[in-house]
């Protein structure tokens, strides 16, 4: 392709009085004015009293094989520099209509301009700005099937901009379930259009997969597009030993934590559960498996203190060794992990109002004031869980309800409980915001999914240490197939 017509110059006798400082925007409009838009003034002879105008943009027009796309090569000004690159986009996107920068290469002295639709160029300058690029640095046209083909610039990094193309291509360009599939050693891409992902009705839980002693599975990701199930969720629960499972009545708690209680039991734990709230009714078949067992608000304050106590003598009896954490010891000589199970934990350890009006012997306010200290003495022992007991082969997996900043668990404590799953389809901001540590860079359940009753059954979020964090459905299995599944 080479420029129909050669550079033009045309010399202009500068109107009279014609001062560089005030008249230089003037001279230039009044050479496009004369001569026709794509001139403009190269150089002024004062003492002549003459300017030279050069004509900037030759042009060649050529049509794309398939007819329709109009490409045309611009001769840049022989001064364009590489920083004009704006500037000359704009220039020309205005002389011509309908005409998109395409190519920009000051030091061939070429652009190119392509009649390019609409959506091509929405796309192009979302993919550039995900790409930290100028839009004529990213090729693009239509993919076979929907979508689009790109040619990505050689500043392309896929660590760092693999996820926010996969962000632009699920949100700007096309919708859930749309992907992104690089090619690097060629440096192209494809968006490829995609129905959204979504769950099966049941997650059964993977009792034929390995156990992990301390990585247990709770459930899988979402995937990224229809038919495909993510990556297993587990907790690292040496890692992280602490988790906080929170979520709305029904959103199903008590099936992650049956999941958890299930997983450490399958994989030699000892297991605490501490139920004083509802009885221990959703997790009766565990009990016999159970190292210790409180389903009243006087046992569950026990089985919490108890449990507390064992973490203080694990404590004592590493520094005894020498090793600093519970998993450094010698395989032989390490007591078994110890997980404590808390459901409803808000309510277990929210005071309750003492009867007002009523003396203060009377058994009704005497009844309330010890469950008010049972409750007192819950709290205290959680906190010091929490906080001290880190590296001893203890874990407390909490679950709640209520979500407030006044009642509830105190802000320290929830802190300390570093794993954080929020189950549930709509949970409001300031749920969001109590049960995650940077709600901000969670993700929210899609429309779709929590519009599908079956699908989205056990469905919530999960953010954890070390993994990006995600939607996620719960594995499904009774306490019962559990129990019968236990190893020898
Ligand atoms: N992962 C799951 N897969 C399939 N169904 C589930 C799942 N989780 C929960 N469900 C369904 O939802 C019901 C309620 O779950 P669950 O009892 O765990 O909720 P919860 O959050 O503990 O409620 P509550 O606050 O009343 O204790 C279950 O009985 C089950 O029918
Ligand atoms: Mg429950």
């Amino acid at each position: 392709m080479s420029p129909a017509v050669q550079p033009e110059r045309r010399r202009l006798r500068l109107p009279p009085g014609y001062d560089p400082e005030r008249h230089q925007e003037a001279l230039a409009r009044w050479a496009k004015d004369q001569l026709g838009p794509s001139w403009h003034i190269e150089m002024v002879d004062l003492a002549s009293g003459v300017a030279y105008a050069r004509r900037q943009v030759e042009v060649t027009e050529v049509q794309a094989e398939d007819g329709s796309v109009g490409c045309m090569e611009v001769r840049l000004a022989s001064a364009t520099k590489p920083t004009d690159a704006e500037r000359v986009a704009a220039r020309l996107e205005d002389q011509h209509p309908g005409w998109t920068m395409t190519a920009f290469d000051p030091w061939l002295g070429r652009a190119e301009l392509a009649r390019i639709p609409d959506d091509w160029r929405r796309a192009r300058a979302a993919v550039a700005t995900a790409l930290g690029t100028k839009p004529w640095e990213v090729g693009i046209e239509a993919r076979q099937g929907g979508g689009y083909r790109l040619r990505l610039p050689a500043s392309y990094l896929p660590s760092r901009h693999d996820a926010r193309l996969e962000e632009v291509a699920t949100t700007v360009i096309g919708s859930l379930g749309w992907t992104v599939e690089v090619d690097r050693p060629r440096l192209t891409a494809e968006i490829v259009p995609g129905e959204p992902p979504t769950f099966p009705a049941v997650l059964p839980y993977p009792f034929d997969a390995p156990v992990e002693v301390m990585r247990l599975p709770v459930g899988c990701r979402l995937g990224r597009r229809a038919g495909e199930l993510g990556p297993e969720v587990a907790v690292d629960l040496e890692a992280n030993p602490h988790v906080l499972v929170s979520g709305t009545t029904g959103s199903g708690k008590s099936v992650a934590l049956w999941a958890l209680v299930g997983g450490a039991l399958r994989a030699g734990w000892r297991v605490a559960i501490a139920d004083g709230i509802k009885g221990g009714v959703d997790f009766l078949a565990f009990r016999p498996a159970c190292s210790a067992w409180g389903d009243s608000l006087d046992t569950a304050a026990d089985v919490i203190t108890g449990v507390y106590q064992e973490g203080l003598a694990r404590k004592a009896a590493l520094k005894t060794t020498g090793a600093r954490r519970w998993h450094d010891l010698p395989d032989g000589s390490r007591p078994p992990p110890l997980m404590l199970v808390v459901d409803e934990l808000t309510s277990l350890i929210i005071p309750e109002p003492v009867p007002k009006g009523v003396p203060k012997d009377h058994p009704l306010v005497i009844e309330a004031s010890e469950r008010n200290l049972a409750k007192a003495e819950m709290l205290s022992a959680l906190g010091k869980i929490a906080r001290e007991l880190r590296f001893v082969g203890v874990s407390l997996v909490g679950a709640t309800q209520k979500a407030s900043t006044t009642t509830g668990i105190p802000t320290e404590l929830r802190e300390n409980m570093g794993a954080h799953f929020l189950l549930g389809l709509r949970p409001s901001e300031g749920q969001r915001r109590l049960a995650l540590s940077n709600p901000d860079l969670v993700p929210e359940v899609p429309a779709h999914l929590a519009e599908d009753l079956a699908a989205s059954r056990g469905v919530g979020v999960y953010e954890l240490d070390g993994v990006p964090a995600g939607v996620l459905k719960v594995y499904w299995a009774t306490p019962e197939d559990y129990v019968a599944r236990i190893c020898p």
